[in-house]
């Protein structure tokens, strides 16, 4: 039987064997299923990722902790529940209080001493209850495919910005903007590799990509090579479960059994969750 862990010696053992966990955005009872059950097949580790508007407004911390619990006893995996994308310190404290070990601190949108203040403020209290904190330097606003070097460099992740960010901050990982966006993609996205081996270079923490939906699994593979430890994932799942779905009330106008509705939604999810983790090459790693 397994607990809840941190996130901690998850993302050091994927940065030690060049592999990345990836982290599932879930929303509720029948999505949170499918990511343990596709990683429990594939023996891979997995961080459950839950935003605001899912831990605090539609499903509920008790309720999506007791059953990422049950989802530990059952699985013999490394399960951890992540706070993904948070901004309000103070909501981050009480979720460290009750027991949450891992969040993310999102102040990317405020001034670089804004961002060091508030991340330190969150780290030195996780700290204190073993719980680890990521933070985001950067802006993933995609679409800068076409920037000059000078534009990159206001919006991207400036890699001596990032080691000073590490070393003043002591924050546990980092996630960094090369040009990944949250959401689907105009055209390929181009990712700033050269950015990525620069900022792995000076900083020492696990490095976490964000936005990585719709971006080919070619170059999710080389951010992994180059340094990428936790790939996160959200958009990608949630368009086959609906599509799913949809197509099921298509095919049933009068369907009103949710246990039937929602069974091709999770079935469709859980192939591209087993497809993430073959990418991340997680797989096996439990
Ligand atoms: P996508 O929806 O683009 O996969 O982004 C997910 C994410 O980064 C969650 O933090």
């Amino acid at each position: 039987m397994r607990k809840i862990l941190s996130t901690r010696e998850m993302l050091k053992q994927a940065q030690k064997n060049r592999y990345a966990v990836p982290a599932f955005n879930i929303h509720n009872l029948e999505t949170l299923q499918v990511v343990v059950e596709a990683a429990g097949e594939l023996k891979s580790p997995v961080i459950i990722a839950g935003t605001p508007s899912t831990i605090c407004d539609y499903a509920g911390a008790d309720y999506i902790v007791a059953m990422a619990e049950v989802a530990s006893e059952k699985y013999d995996i490394p399960i951890a529940i992540h706070l993904d994308h948070f901004e309000d310190v103070d909501v981050i404290k009480n979720y460290i209080d009750i027991g949450f070990k891992s969040c993310m601190i999102d102040a990317s949108k405020k001034s670089f001493e804004e961002n060091i203040s508030i991340v330190t403020d969150v780290v030195q209290y996780a700290h204190k209850y073993d719980a680890v904190v990521e933070a985001e330097l950067g802006k993933l606003i995609g679409k800068e495919d076409d920037l000059i070097a000078d534009e990159k460099d206001s919006i991207y992740t400036n890699p001596d910005d990032a080691l000073e960010f590490v070393n003043r901050t002591e924050v546990d990982s980092l996630a960094v903007a090369i040009g990944t966006a949250h959401g689907l993609y105009k055209g390929e996205p181009k990712l700033d590799f050269d950015r990525l081996m620069e900022i792995r270079n000076k900083v020492s923490v696990p490095l976490v990509l964000h936005g990585a939906s719709d971006v080919p699994d070619e170059l999710v593979k080389k951010a992994i090579s180059l340094g990428i430890c936790k790939v996160n994932v959200a958009t990608d799942l949630r368009i086959p479960f609906s599509n799913a779905v949809k197509k099921y009330f298509n095919e049933h106008p009068d369907a009103n059994d949710p246990r039937k509705y929602m069974t091709p939604g999770k079935e469709a999810m859980k192939e591209i969750v087993k497809h993430k983790i073959i990418v991340c090459g997680s797989n096996g790693q439990a």
